[in-house]
């Protein structure tokens, strides 16, 4: 089939390598200029693994390009653009708004236009009247269709998703959508046609879900220290319960990224204007803004004036395989840092780039772990990186003078760490 991808960033490049990968034609259109240069030169704007590996050999059916004449050049139209946060906490529709009325300026034919975008429940109806009022000829199908990649490891996630959801109630539409994944329905994939507005609720509702392990488990981690019980003995026992599962149960600083935070508050902002008060999602989000400082407030208990002391971050994306920044707690923690005057040193494999444009001469970076902790007051460990997990640790002792490590990713045996004189502490006892 001939498709377009509107956006080329997380969702919309790998939405349109994968698709290219079962055989489809695709157009990816971006607004940003620079996005699509790269891309026709072969080189992806994002960090995402095997991604170069895909464009080469697909390179046959990918057309990367800025002009939105190809809209009316295919048969389905991907919106993948971003629905960042408001100030408010609602979600930004205005990328997705502007796409659906450049569907409505530039195509002319029929057209399946399918939201990947996670937009807000209710947004698909919306985009369906939108169209139906402004009178176009054409007849236009809305279908919502969430992503649940996780970035990292978007494209295997993909290739073996857990499910499709496709939200509509046109058989037309879902047959199209039904053809369009048939390689992926045939290798196994569970295809789960619902309306448009479960559709929606389900990709919500799973990432606050997964928000809200993330936040149980640093509660129990934070009673654990109190208590003097080991969180990492507790996730453990309890993951091996297949009801609750290990994943997401890790301790730590928090979760961050482009999903969880905006979308945890973009649900309670939708109950709110619904005058449904979200409980459990509002407790997930306070927890998660307390444990993004917990390094820091460990930090501010042993040394308590940082005023030009040198303190090193180790990691700054919001997870390991990625190079994307977007609220991760080690941006909070280096504002914290910044404002008592301390003299902050960071490294991260491949973050360094987008720091360098959030942070410019406030901060200073460094491409080895070593240069970067060298003689430093303390480490704050944010992204649990390999290269971070498996540094050698004795080097905090020989390159610190009195070497502190506040570990917020648990990468370290304690036991080690202490017995090799490290004064080591980590998240949950
Ligand atoms: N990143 C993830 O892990 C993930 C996972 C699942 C769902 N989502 C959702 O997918 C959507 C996209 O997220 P993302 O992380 O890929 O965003 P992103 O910011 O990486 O990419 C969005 C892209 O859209 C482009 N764009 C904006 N307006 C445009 C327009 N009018 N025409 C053409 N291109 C335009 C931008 O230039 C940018 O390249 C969001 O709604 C997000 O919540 C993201």
């Amino acid at each position: 089939m001939k498709i377009t991808v509107v956006g080329t960033g997380y969702v919309g490049l790998v939405t349109g390598v994968t698709l290219a990968e079962i055989g489809h034609y695709v157009n990816c259109v971006d607004i940003d200029n620079n996005k699509i240069d790269m891309l026709k030169r072969g080189l992806s704007p994002i960090y995402e693994k095997d991604m170069d590996y895909y464009l080469k050999k697909n390179k046959d059916r990918l057309n990367f390009t800025t002009d939105y004449s190809v809209y009316n050049d295919c048969e389905i139209l991907f919106i993948g653009v971003g629905t960042p946060e408001n100030e408010d906490g609602s979600a930004n529709l205005s990328y997705v708004k502007r796409v659906c009325e450049d569907i409505v300026k530039y195509g002319s034919k029929d057209l399946i236009v399918v939201i990947k975008s996670t937009v807000p429940i209710g947004t698909n109806d919306e985009i369906d009247s939108y169209f139906k009022s402004t009178g176009l000829r054409s007849k236009i199908y809305v279908v919502s269709n969430p992503e649940f990649l996780s970035q990292g490891t978007a494209i295997n996630d993909v290739f073996n998703s857990k499910r499709i959801i496709i939200g509509s109630n046109d058989d037309y539409a879902i047959q199209k959508m039904k053809k369009l994944y048939e390689p992926f329905i045939e290798s196994g994939i569970p295809f789960l046609v619902m309306d448009r507005k479960s559709s929606e609720m389900v990709k919500y509702a799973s990432n606050s879900f997964l928000a809200t392990k993330i936040s149980f488990i640093n509660e129990i981690s934070n009673l654990c220290e109190v208590l003097g019980a080991d969180v990492n003995s507790v996730a453990l026992g309890m993951g091996y319960d297949d009801r609750i599962g290990n994943k997401f149960l890790k301790p730590g600083i928090g979760y961050g990224g482009s999903c969880f935070p905006k979308d945890t508050k973009a649900l309670v902002d939708l109950a709110n204007k619904n005058n449904y008060n979200l409980e459990i999602v509002s407790s997930t989000i306070s927890v998660n803004e307390k444990q993004k400082r917990k390094c820091f407030d460990i930090l501010k208990g042993l040394i308590n004036d940082l005023n030009n002391k040198d303190i090193a971050i180790l990691g700054v994306t919001f997870k390991p395989g990625t190079d994307d920044l977007r609220d991760s707690p080690s941006l909070k923690n280096i504002d914290l840092l910044l404002d008592e005057s301390a003299n902050v040193r960071v490294y991260d494999p491949v973050g360094l780039e987008n720091l360098k444009k959030m942070y410019g001469d406030t901060i200073k970076y460094f491409n080895s772990i070593s240069e970067t902790i060298k003689n430093c007051e303390a480490v704050l460990i944010m992204t649990e990186w390999d290269e971070i997990k498996y540094y050698n640790y004795s080097c905090y002792k020989k390159l610190m003078s009195n070497p502190i490590v506040i570990d917020g990713r648990n990468c370290y045996n304690k036991k080690e760490m202490k017995d090799n004189g490290i004064d080591y502490y980590c998240i949950g006892g």
